[in-house]
């Protein structure tokens, strides 16, 4: 039975807690043009969501959680819309410094950092400094992540040890690749949680969730719960993963 750190109960039914979620957290737009808001501030309403799920997911005894902040292809947004963007994931990361220290949560990043700048650049490199001793939940980020540009760098990168004779062609093998991807050592995601009811991958994990659960939620993510977590979890159980077997 799964309990809340908190001494919280979360749900009677016994079940199977997946080891790593990742989550698209996609509708922060259409959540801000139904209240006829900028769509910043269905980004402010999204990054609130983001935190209350990341603490309830490590006081459910999620052991990894990913979540889809930035893609490489989010640049493309009008420039006011990246601006407030940045500023959000600034003062989010600044409070992260301290807010995830108590959940014992090891924050790391998953995507390019070249692009962000430099203040940006430094929060994102002190969270992962300063929470990397830590033994909770790790969450990554994934800022300027695109599944793609993850996989040709996987690529590039062994192909220049092979050049250099590190490697043998023949020694390359699904856990080489696994191992030179941003997610290297970490156990692929069992769940992966849409919400906004797309039925899209969005360029996302595409290597690593090749036997990831998908789970569309017909919720905006700024109206997302608590509950609907649980939800989503309740539908992971109910699933029969045979991973190409019987
Ligand atoms: C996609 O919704 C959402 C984003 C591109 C931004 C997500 C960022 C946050 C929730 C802030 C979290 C903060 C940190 C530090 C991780 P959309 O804009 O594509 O929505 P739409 O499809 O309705 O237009």
């Amino acid at each position: 039975m799964a309990f809340l750190k908190r001494n919280k109960k979360v749900s009677e039914e016994p079940r199977i807690l997946p080891k790593h979620i990742g989550i698209i957290m996609d509708g922060n737009g259409r959540w801000a043009k139904k209240r006829k808001l900028p769509r910043s501030a269905g980004h402010n309403a999204g990054g609130k969501v983001f935190r209350t799920i990341t603490r309830y997911c490590s006081d459910i005894g999620i052991k990894y959680l990913t979540v889809y902040a930035f893609s490489t292809e989010n640049w493309k947004r009008p420039k006011e819309e990246v601006d407030a963007l940045m500023k959000l994931f600034k003062d989010y990361l600044e409070e992260a410094l301290t807010d995830f220290k108590e959940d014992s949560i090891v924050v790391r990043f998953i995507g390019d950092k070249t692009p962000f700048s430099d203040d940006l650049k430094a929060l994102m490199i002190e969270n992962e400094e300063g929470s990397k001793d830590r033994n909770g939940m790790v969450l990554n980020i994934a800022m300027n992540y695109g599944s793609r540009d993850e996989i040709v760098r996987a690529v590039k990168n062994i192909s220049e040890r092979v050049k250099n004779g590190e490697y043998d062609i023949d020694s390359i093998d699904e856990d080489l690749i696994s191992d030179n991807l941003y997610t290297a050592g970490q156990p692929d995601p069992d769940l992966i949680i849409r919400p906004s009811g797309e039925y899209r991958i969005s360029n996302f994990l595409l290597w690593q969730s090749a036997y990831t659960e998908f789970v569309i939620m017909n919720k905006l993510w700024p109206d997302f719960k608590k509950e609907d977590l649980d939800e989503a979890i309740n539908i992971f159980n109910k699933r029969n993963r045979r991973f190409g077997g019987v």
